[in-house]
């Protein structure tokens, strides 16, 4: 007889809406590619007040975690795992500030805790760090990791006044709930501790990391980059150190032609280099329902194809120092820096 496992969805806004359309649609396929049949046993909304009740639910084996922000979802979370459900969550707030401790939580309890919609949406970084890259050691990972804040750039570089730019990056969903996490830097620096939590292992939370939004950044800023063949991008970057690691959030110059500098839109880039593996460049949506929806469900059919998959364990937090301190500045655009892809490739040295 088919197995069935029973799902519960937590939270039904763009990306739990796109889960719930992509269980029904991908139905078929799932089973196909596990042998199992899944069941959605219950969906919880902001405004039904069942969440609780979906995670007790005896039926319930996975619950995917849509409903973002920390608190609620951090309880929710932590109560699915203590009763035994596998967790899948696109909660990078969540990941990047308590995720070495649910990770742990997780392994205890013998379930697994999935997440690769939690940093790039659509692009694979996760699994990548994780298992492709898992015999490896990863020096570097940076990259243009918030759709917001390029899509109010690119806009910029058309024409297009800061405000209107945000509004139709709102407009399409893309934007946080605050927006302010996007432009400040925020979702940016959760997106880049959770990265670095996978690649190096440690267990380094978002606070740490040192960021500076695009509020404030003017037309004549951005044309006066296009002007000089540079534009300006919210750049993630982290490189390992022989005594722990650079990371900072921030707006730099990076040359025209560079890969982070080509991004449009929601569009995220990703790099990561390794000792061995070299530089690997990964692009494609970083926001949307169905862009997140769909690494939710490649990691639904992971869960269900290996329960016990294991995550690393972290050993305690690195020290974290700045990256942009040592780079240089154009004379007419001194509160930009200047991106230098040498930062992401380094003879390992120490913290300065
Ligand atoms: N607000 C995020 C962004 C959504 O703009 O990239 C995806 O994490």
């Amino acid at each position: 007889m088919q197995k069935i496992v029973g799902i519960g969805l937590l939270g039904c806004g763009t990306v739990g809406s796109a889960v719930a359309a992509g269980l029904v649609e991908n139905a078929d396929a799932i089973t196909r590619r596990t042998g199992v049949r899944c069941e959605l046993r219950g969906i919880a909304t902001r405004r039904s007040n069942n969440a609780r009740a979906i995670v007790d639910d005896p039926g319930v084996d996975i619950v995917i975690e849509a409903i973002g922000g920390i608190d609620d979802a951090a309880e929710l979370v932590e109560r699915a795992l203590d009763r035994g459900r596998h967790v899948i969550t696109a909660n990078k707030d969540l990941i990047a500030t308590q995720g070495p401790r649910l990770i742990a939580l997780a392994a205890a309890r013998g379930v697994g805790l999935r997440y690769e919609a939690a940093a790039c949406s659509a692009i694979p970084v996760v699994r990548t760090i994780l298992d492709a890259l898992a015999g490896d050691r990863i020096l570097s990972v940076a990259g243009v990791v918030n759709g917001t804040t390029t899509s109010i750039l690119s806009a910029m570089e058309d024409g297009a006044e800061y405000d209107e730019a945000l509004a139709e990056s709102q407009r399409l969903g893309f934007a946080e709930s605050d927006p302010a996490n996007d432009v400040e830097g925020v979702d940016a620096a959760h997106k880049l501790a959770l990265l670095l939590q996978l690649a190096f292992e440690s267990a380094v939370i978002s606070p740490r990391i040192r960021r500076r939004g695009i509020a404030g950044i003017t037309q004549r800023d951005v044309a006066r980059a296009v002007e000089r063949g540079y534009r300006i991008r919210l750049v993630a970057a982290a490189s390992r150190t022989s005594n722990g690691a650079f990371a900072e959030v921030g707006p730099v110059l990076v040359a025209a032609d560079h890969p982070f500098a080509r991004t449009r839109g929601v569009e995220n880039v990703v790099r990561i280099d390794a000792r061995d593996a070299g530089t690997l460049l990964l692009s494609g949506l970083g926001a949307g329902g169905a862009a997140s929806a769909s690494p939710i469900l490649g990691d639904l059919v992971t869960l269900l194809r290996e329960p016990k998959s294991t995550m690393p364990r972290f050993e305690p937090a690195i020290e974290i120092a700045p990256l942009h301190d040592g780079l240089q500045r154009l004379d007419e655009l001194p509160e930009y820096p200047l991106w230098d892809d040498s930062l992401l490739n380094p003879v390992e040295q120490a913290l300065r």
